[in-house]
């Protein structure tokens, strides 16, 4: 589909032909998908996330249908960045020379892992367009909280990895307290944010009486939470004045469009690549569809462009 309205955003510096990411953790490293469209008409992809280390994930079952998404409790298993660099660098580096921003995510169990997580990937991938860091992982140094659950903690997390890359630095955000953990981060040197991560959920199996996981809780992503992130985008984006990443139940054009009103200037489509592995790429198309239906020259027009 050919728009005739200007396409491009930059997401923070980090240049996209389009407004159309993938969430991390629900688009593999990109080359599964090769084969359901040309990967490289998206305007970024989201690695998985990564950590300096391997990480064995958890135990199965991770994942389980309820009623509008998943539940899932993968446990961020990850080969550790070395062995990441080492297996897909050659993809990936070629996504990124046919024109597709590779955005690598950086994740840890401390400040310290998250720091050791971003300087590995700086190190090893010239390659990527910049570094996302998941703050929406259990910081284990301290108990389990959440690295990024509180404005401070998000801060000192960008605070510390802020200074070991000069290429764009992104943060995915939980579905906390929005408003003011975004502002933490923008202060602290974050250069966009992603948001919003799943939200903490339950499924119970009646007649075992067991968690439909391997864990009590996990994370709800899909179709549920889309008004949900749809609200914290907009919230968000009165709070900063960086760019933001939508995310959060989009399957559609419509739904992307909704976060894109709302504030949000690219958007990672999810879960909906793992019931719909073409669903990116539709959103491509939607999307160049409606920015000619509405008029505008340049999708950076409607960015925010919501009325109440
Ligand atoms: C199976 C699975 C794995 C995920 N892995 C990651 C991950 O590694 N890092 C991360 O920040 N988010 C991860 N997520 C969360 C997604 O990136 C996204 O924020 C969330 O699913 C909400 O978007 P959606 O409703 O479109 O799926 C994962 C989600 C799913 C379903």
């Amino acid at each position: 589909m050919v728009s005739k309205a200007r396409m491009a955003v930059s997401l923070g510096g980090i240049q996209m032909r389009n407004p159309v990411n993938t969430a991390s953790g629900t688009f593999g490293y990109g080359w599964q998908f090769e084969g359901m469209y040309d990967v490289a008409r998206l305007g970024a992809i989201t690695c998985k996330g990564v950590a300096a280390e391997p990480w064995p994930g958890n135990p199965a079952p991770r994942v389980a249908e309820v009623r509008s998404g998943i539940l899932n409790s993968v446990g961020l298993q990850n080969p550790g960045a070395e062995a990441f660099c080492a297996e897909y660098g050659d993809y990936l580096s070629g996504l990124a020379e046919r024109g597709c921003a590779v955005i690598l995510q950086a994740v840890g169990h401390s400040v310290d892992e998250c720091k050791a997580a971003v300087e590995a990937l700086d190190s090893l991938a010239p390659w990527a367009a910049g570094f996302e860091v998941n703050v929406s992982c259990p910081n284990l140094s301290r108990g389990g909280k959440l690295l990024g659950g509180t404005p401070e903690d998000a801060a000192e997390v960008v605070r510390a990895v802020r200074p070991l890359t000069t290429r764009p630095l992104l943060v995915k955000l939980a579905p906390l307290d929005v408003s003011n953990i975004a502002r933490a981060c923008e202060d602290a040197g974050a250069d966009a944010l992603s948001l919003t991560n799943t939200v903490n959920a339950m499924s119970i199996d009646v007649h075992t009486r067991r968690s439909r996981l391997s864990r009590p809780t996990g994370g709800l992503s899909g179709p549920a939470i889309h008004p949900i992130a749809v609200r914290m985008v907009w919230e968000a984006a009165q709070a900063v004045s960086i760019p933001i990443n939508g995310i959060g139940g989009i399957e559609t054009w419509e739904d992307a469009a909704e976060m894109i009103l709302a504030g949000a200037t690219s958007v990672s489509v999810g879960t909906a690549n793992m019931y719909d592995p073409a669903s990116a790429s539709r959103v491509v198309d939607g999307l160049a569809a409606w920015a000619d239906e509405q008029g505008v020259s340049d999708i950076n027009e409607l960015i925010g462009a919501f009325e109440c």
